[in-house]
Parts: C-alpha cells; structure tokens; sequence
C-alpha cells in the first residue's frame, strides 16, 4: 500500500503508482478500489486505471473535490495509505463489438483509458471523445489517441478541439453512420444522461459507468442504491457498469447531492486544520 510514484497531471488531479501486489494480480478493466486516508478517515472509491501485475503495482488518479481527495493529495512518495481494498465491482464486459464509440469527461477520462485499451485488445474499431471545461482537463489524451482510430476532442471555451460539449461530434458520428455496435461513457452525471438520452433514439447499446456515492463497497449498506429498470440495484456490486436506457438518472442526480452540508462541514474542517498548521 505504498505509494511509489506520485505526479501531477493537471490542477488537482493527481497520479498515484501504489504497490499492491494482490489487487494488481486480480484487477481487470472497469474495477475499482475503495481506500482509506487513514484510520479515522472515510472511504472513497476510485477507478484502477492501471495495473502492472509483475511489478505487482496498480494506478490510480483522482480530482481534488472534497475532504478526503484532498487528504489524498497530501500523501507523498513512500508514504502507505491507511487500507486499500479491491478489486471491487463488475468488470466490464469486454468483447468485440464492431464499430465502438467511447465518450469521456473530466476525470472520467481516466476512468475510461484501461477501458479503452481492453476494447481495442478485443479488435473493436474506436472512435473516441473526450470533453472538459478546458485545454488542461482534457487529460491522457495522447495515451487515449494511441488504442483510437479516431479522436475528437471539445473543451467548453474552445480552448482545445471544438468549443462546445462531447454531445455535439457524438451526434455527427451518430447521423454519419448506422453500423455503431456500442457508446460506452463515463463523465459526470448530466453527461452520461445526455449521451443515453441521445443514443436512445438509435437504438444504439449504451453502457455508463456510474459514480453514486458509496460507502462499504460491498453490497451492505445501501448507500449506492441506484434505479435501474425500475429495480434497485448496488452500484459497488451490480456496477458500476449499467445499461444507460435504463437508468433513473434524475434520482441518481438528486441521490448525489444529500450529503452537500456534510460535504462543506469537512471542508470547512479541512480548512482550519491547514490554517492552524
Ligand atoms: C466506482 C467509482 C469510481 C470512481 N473513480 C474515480 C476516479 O478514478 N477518480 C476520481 O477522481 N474520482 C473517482 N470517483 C469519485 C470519487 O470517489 C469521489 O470524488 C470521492 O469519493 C470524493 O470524496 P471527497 O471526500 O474528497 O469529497 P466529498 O466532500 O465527499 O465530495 C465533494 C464533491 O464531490 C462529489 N462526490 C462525492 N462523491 C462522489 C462520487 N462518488 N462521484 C462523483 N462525485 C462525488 C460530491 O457530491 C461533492 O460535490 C469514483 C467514484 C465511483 C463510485
Ligand atoms: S457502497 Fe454500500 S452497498 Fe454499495
């Protein structure tokens, strides 16, 4: 659980190279980790981006939103989290579904890339897009580039690719041709609901990756209950991967936002230890 290399990628999003030789032997594209700061602290899960399963080593990257991402970002070389468990959740289905189009957003593009890479392994045609408020968030994209046969890229102030959002060359790609055998997308919320809600109309199978909160990771305390279909599902154990017709995305949405005071009361904790330091 030590963290051997740690890097910047763009303001407060940060890469971990954490050892972990178990995770690493087991971990397969879509799965995640839950981890722990330290011994008082709370659990939050996060996507393997990577694994080296020789060197016994996985990676992970994470945006600086909150209390315990922050924490996180504090950690340095040699230091070892508190707990790392994993891996968690369902794999993605991985198979050759012809002509694949995969959309990404802010953070979600690190999410996609070990997705990417195991859909272009699997000899999928992929056309990807990847979207975020501006140049510097449009992050991995050389490493997405190199598993695509075609990228597009929008930032919301034009300052890379088109000015605009991912809908926009998703909804070329979707008029130029009919033979799309999958969208995949993992963004922020409102993103995946536009993409399915698009993709819809064509009849196109559309997997989202869902980020509801959690906190056990394993199926027991209902706090990633998502509606699916008109059931209940766990996104930690039935996910995160789900069909994106068939989700509530407005309560996922409403879901998302009952724990906003909490959420500022860490903050405003954060802040007072930082100041009295
Ligand atoms: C399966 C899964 C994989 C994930 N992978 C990654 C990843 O690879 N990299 C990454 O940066 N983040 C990822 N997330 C989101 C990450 O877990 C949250 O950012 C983190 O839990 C926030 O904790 P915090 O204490 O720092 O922030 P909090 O103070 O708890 O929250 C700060 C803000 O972030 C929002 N937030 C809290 N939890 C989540 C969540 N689970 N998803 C989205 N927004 C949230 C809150 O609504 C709030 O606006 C993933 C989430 C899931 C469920
Ligand atoms: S996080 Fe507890 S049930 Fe999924």
């Amino acid at each position: 659980m030590k963290i051997i290399v740690k890097e910047s990628i763009a303001k407060d999003l940060t890469k971990f190279v954490i050892q972990s030789p178990l995770i690493a032997k087991k971990a397969l594209p879509g799965q995640f980790v839950v981890l722990m700061v330290n011994e008082a602290g709370e659990r939050i899960p996060l996507t393997i981006v990577d694994v080296d399963k020789e060197k016994g080593l996985i990676t992970i990257i994470f945006q600086e939103v909150g209390y315990t991402t922050k924490l996180l970002g504090k950690l340095a070389v040699g230091d070892s989290l508190y707990s790392l468990v994993g891996p968690l959740g369902k794999p993605t289905e991985i198979k050759n579904y012809g002509k694949v189009i995969v959309v990404g957003g802010g953070v979600g593009i690190a999410e996609l890339l070990p997705v990417v890479k195991a859909f272009k392994k699997a000899g999928c045609e992929i056309s990807s897009i990847l979207g975020g408020r501006t140049e510097k968030l449009v992050i991995l994209r050389d490493q997405v580039k190199e598993f695509s046969d075609q990228l597009y890229i929008t930032t919301d102030d034009g300052s890379l690719g088109e000015k605009g959002l991912v809908i926009d060359p998703l909804k070329r790609l979707l008029s130029e041709s009919s033979d799309w055998g999958l969208v995949f997308c993992v963004g922020p919320v409102v993103m995946m609901k536009a993409v399915s809600d698009l993709t819809r109309g064509y009849k196109i199978e559309t997997i989202v990756c869902l980020n509801a909160i959690m906190i056990d990771g394993t199926g027991m305390c209902g706090g990633c209950r998502v509606t699916v279909n008109n059931k209940t599902k766990f996104t930690c154990v039935d996910g995160p991967d789900f069909d994106g017709h068939k989700v509530d995305f407005n309560e996922l949405m409403t879901r998302q936002k009952r724990f906003l005071q909490h959420e500022d009361k860490s903050m405003c904790k954060l802040n007072k230890q930082i100041n009295n330091e």
